[in-house]
């Protein structure tokens, strides 16, 4: 086995694809230090940067108080403490649902509810840019799958038309907001498609929460489509800034899910730090705007330098933007390049992202202040011409 590893490690590298862990030790919201040098973090999730505030460590320390490091047992057995019930309560009003079911965190989350909801003679419509784990929740199916163009409800609705002759439901499963190219599904169309052929539509919204809509609920609500499909996952671990995710659906599927989906059952429930966190986030979230519409003035404003730059960012419009270089080893030399100057970023590749659109992923938080972006947009820029972007 080792040689066989090493074998393919080799072609890895070749390929420009080889992967290594970054330790770092963050110093502020957006600083870290990574090889004794300060760098601005420009890849975290935690859009929000609530992370680290105040108000949402003290609660997680008062939850470590009351209830201990860890849960040490499933959510089935005695894992559910009283706090889950809050937040679960407390997730699914906020984004306009009856019912919330918090599973360990988003993979684990998308591989139950598609693995359990669907079976034999369905079809699961995916569209072609899904994340790694609805693709591999999709394995775990016995429902035949079909890819969809990226974003394309024409595509959508043409291969729902050649499996007419199916007898089982038709499920559609789609990020909201795609996390590697930031570009939006459209929801709009897919809801007429849900209601023309009685689809039961999953959404995955692990980023657009907290970030999208007037009041941050996510892309349904900035749709005007809050609770209109079947059933929703998003995640506590971006940013709401603390780690965990949960599926919103109707009592039904989250009692059935409760009963036969593995990844819920049986794995360790969640630390009661991570739900005092989320808890406490969710609290600051609902009654003050004033953290959304300080990552969205980020947003605009690293943006409008990037584009008058003359960067591609293709169809994204949020905190997550691609700057899609093509080669591999193009996308590490700019990654290094901008780590150089102490910017931490990493070049997005295969098999994360399809071959030839090897990429910089940049993330805006709220964190970040005006001289920290001026600077990485300064930097990102000389990079981009030093690659033959600009
Ligand atoms: C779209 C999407 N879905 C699901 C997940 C998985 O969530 P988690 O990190 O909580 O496992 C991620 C996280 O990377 C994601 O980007």
């Amino acid at each position: 086995m080792i040689d066989r590893l090493n074998s393919y490690l080799e072609e890895i590298k070749e390929n420009g694809n080889y992967r290594i862990l970054r330790y770092i030790k963050p110093v502020s919201t957006t600083k870290i230090i990574y090889n004794s040098r300060e760098c601005i973090n420009l890849c975290s999730n935690s859009y929000l940067s609530l992370h680290n505030h105040p108000e949402i460590l003290k609660a997680a320390k008062e939850a470590i108080d009351l209830y201990g490091a860890g849960i040490c047992s499933s959510r089935s057995v005695s894992g559910s403490i009283d706090l889950y019930r809050e937040l679960e309560k407390e997730i699914a009003e906020f984004k306009g649902y009856s019912e919330a079911l918090i599973f360990s965190n988003g993979y684990l989350a998308n591989i139950g509810i598609i693995s359990t909801l669907t079976e034999k003679d369905d079809v699961i419509f995916s569209d072609e840019l899904n994340h790694s784990s609805l693709i591999h929740s999709m394995r775990l199916s016995r429902a035949k799958k079909v890819v969809y163009r990226h974003r394309d409800a024409n595509s959508l609705e043409e291969k729902i038309k050649e499996e007419k002759s199916r007898k089982g439901k038709f499920f559609v499963v789609t990020e909201t907001i795609f996390s590697m190219d930031g570009d939006v599904a459209h929801l709009k169309e897919i809801y007429e498609l849900k209601k023309k052929y009685d689809l039961i539509v999953i959404v995955d919204d692990a980023h657009g929460t907290g970030v999208f809509g007037e009041k941050g609920t996510g892309i349904e609500e900035m749709f005007g489509l809050q609770g209109a499909f079947d059933v929703q996952m998003a995640t506590f671990g971006k940013a709401l800034g603390s780690y965990g995710a949960f599926v919103l659906s109707k009592g039904t599927v989250i009692e059935y899910l409760i009963n036969r989906a593995k990844t819920f059952m049986y794995t360790t429930a969640l630390p009661p730090s991570a739900l005092g966190a989320s808890l406490k986030a969710l609290k600051l979230l609902k009654n003050d705007f004033t953290y959304k519409n300080a990552l969205w003035e980020n947003i605009e404003y690293f943006r409008k330098k990037l584009n008058e730059a003359g960067f591609n960012l293709k169809d994204s419009i949020g905190p997550i933007i691609p700057i899609v270089v093509g080669d591999d080893k193009d996308a590490v030399k700019m990654q290094e390049e901008l780590l150089q100057r102490g910017i931490f970023l990493q070049a997005i590749r295969p098999p994360t992202v399809p071959k030839g659109t090897s990429r910089l992923r940049l993330t805006i938080v709220r964190g970040l202040s005006k001289e920290e972006m001026d600077y990485a947009a300064q930097c990102i820029i000389e990079a981009g011409k030093k690659v033959g972007l600009l």
